[in-house]
């Protein structure tokens, strides 16, 4: 055992040495925790292969290093309080108390006078505030007075406090950070995952094919798909941040991400892309600016059209003006009107729904594609904690083409958290999932399609699934 701790050892040494290296080559220095990250180029820095490889392999190890050496009753119950990060954080971020704090400046903001501005008891702020500043996000820089790092910085929108109080539905209209992400998943996530429990021991429920019979539908004593409970008038302020959630969580992937693999520039001039279920557009966006020579329809529900418009206006001016880039409204549900579509993408749309659900919607897109369309699915692919089955080794990039150095888990363990997080968010929300690779292989060739080759980008948490009609 001893041996297995010095070696996880050796390879958090060897890594950070590594980035050292790294860093030294690129005269750069790492980016301090204790300093805010004051813009995405800050991080730049783990975009660098080098880095981003060493950084995984060191990150991995630690959290190796803490299960094995930790007492086992200390983790299990951390593990059980998973809750109390959420909580703290949801908080935190709905009282605008990281905007409070940054505006405070750098020597840090005493609770005493975040509740003169967000109405909140002082106790509670202290009480939210300190488990996370133990977890590294924020820091106590004298006994309940609070200032931000690296991590909690990305809380703050970047907006003043009095502009939030004045527009609170707008909070998340051309802001900085990911509190439209963070809200999502400790808001209505959080709530219906309280339930998840309930829901997948009730053999009934389970075994209905009620794609409405939701840990979120049971949490809020409704019985509506998520997309239509967003759209009542008591959710207004969820649903405008539902989508720039979507905008954060493009982000969370390098800039240009879904520029590298795809070749997006080899497509001929005045091809058309039609991103179903597209959102206000957040993924077109990306590669609208980067590839004049496409056209794009951006297919939604009327109400999310609405906010799209907004938002290219102000993120893309001209593009919808010019006709370059247009919005439809279309339920991905119904027949797919258009025929002349080059690409058709679909970006966390599989993830929503079902089986049955989601081959309806490959189905309808097969049934307009013509030979030549492509089928782009953008997603998590959810890897094994184990090494995969090389069955698919002959599709590019379905299979890992090595694993990390043992002892670590072949997946990297912690370092890819993020499909089965997102997993267990489809689970509370929806009645959709993060799938394996064998399983969207099976999925769309019952729907006419076949896959051609994956491509996940450095630093990339979605890959891109790229697919020809059979
Ligand atoms: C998870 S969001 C993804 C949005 C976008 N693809 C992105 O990645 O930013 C799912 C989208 O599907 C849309 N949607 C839900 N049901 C739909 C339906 N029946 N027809 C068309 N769009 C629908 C929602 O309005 C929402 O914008």
């Amino acid at each position: 055992m001893a041996a297995t701790l010095i070696e996880l050892c050796g390879l958090i040494s060897t890594s950070v040495a590594k980035v050292d290296a790294r860093c030294k080559d690129l005269s750069t220095e790492y980016p301090d925790l204790n300093n805010p990250a004051n813009s995405e180029d800050s991080e730049s820095l783990l975009q660098d292969g080098a880095i981003a490889a060493a950084t995984s392999i060191a990150i991995a190890a630690a959290a190796q290093l803490i299960a094995s050496m930790q007492y086992p009753a200390r983790s299990i119950m951390d593990a059980s309080y998973g809750y109390v990060v959420a909580t703290a954080l949801g908080v935190i971020a709905e009282s605008s108390t990281a905007e409070i704090i940054r505006e405070a400046g750098p020597q840090g903001c005493h609770i005493n006078d975040i509740a003169k501005k967000n109405g909140m008891d002082p106790m509670k702020i202290a009480r939210l505030l300190r488990p996370l500043a133990t977890n590294h996000i924020f820091r106590e820089v004298s006994p309940n007075v609070f200032a931000h790092n690296r991590i909690s910085s990305l809380v703050d929108t970047g907006k003043s406090f009095e502009a939030i109080q004045a527009a609170p539905e707008d909070k998340y209209m051309g802001a900085g950070g990911h509190a439209a992400l963070i809200l999502l998943n400790d808001d209505e996530t959080f709530k219906g995952a309280a339930y998840i429990q309930d829901v997948v021991l009730d053999k009934v429920s389970e075994a209905s094919d009620d794609e409405l019979n939701t840990p979120l539908n049971r949490a809020f004593g409704t019985h509506t798909d998520l997309f239509s409970w967003y759209e009542k008038p008591e959710n207004r302020k969820r649903f405008k941040r539902f989508g720039y959630a979507m905008d954060v969580s493009r982000r969370l992937s390098p800039t240009g991400a879904i520029l590298k693999g795809f070749k997006w520039s080899d497509i001929p001039e005045n091809s058309l892309i039609v991103d179903v279920g597209g959102g206000i557009g957040s993924l077109s966006l990306e590669i609208a600016q980067a590839n004049p020579h496409l056209r794009f329809l951006i297919q939604d529900k009327a109400a999310v059209i609405q906010e799209g418009t907004q938002y290219w206006n102000t993120e893309l001016p001209g593009a919808l003006a010019s006709g370059r880039v247009t919005f439809g409204e279309h339920d991905f549900f119904g027949p797919q009107s258009v025929k002349n579509a080059d690409i058709f993408l679909l970006r966390f749309i599989v993830h929503d729904w079902s089986d049955t659900y989601s081959h309806k919607i490959l189905q309808h897109l097969r049934d307009a594609a013509q030979t030549t369309t492509k089928l782009i699915v953008v997603e998590h692919l959810a890897p094994l904690a184990c090494e995969e089955d090389p069955a698919f080794k002959h599709i590019p990039g379905a299979v890992p083409d090595s694993y990390p150095p043992k002892p670590l888990l072949p997946n990297l363990g912690i370092v890819n958290m993020a499909p089965y997080n997102v997993d267990i968010q489809m689970m509370s929300l929806l009645r959709g999932c993060e799938r394996t690779f064998p399983h969207y292989w099976d999925l769309l060739k019952k729907a006419g399609w076949e896959i051609e080759a994956v491509h996940r980008p450095l630093g990339s948490l979605v890959s891109q699934i790229v697919a020809k009609p059979i």
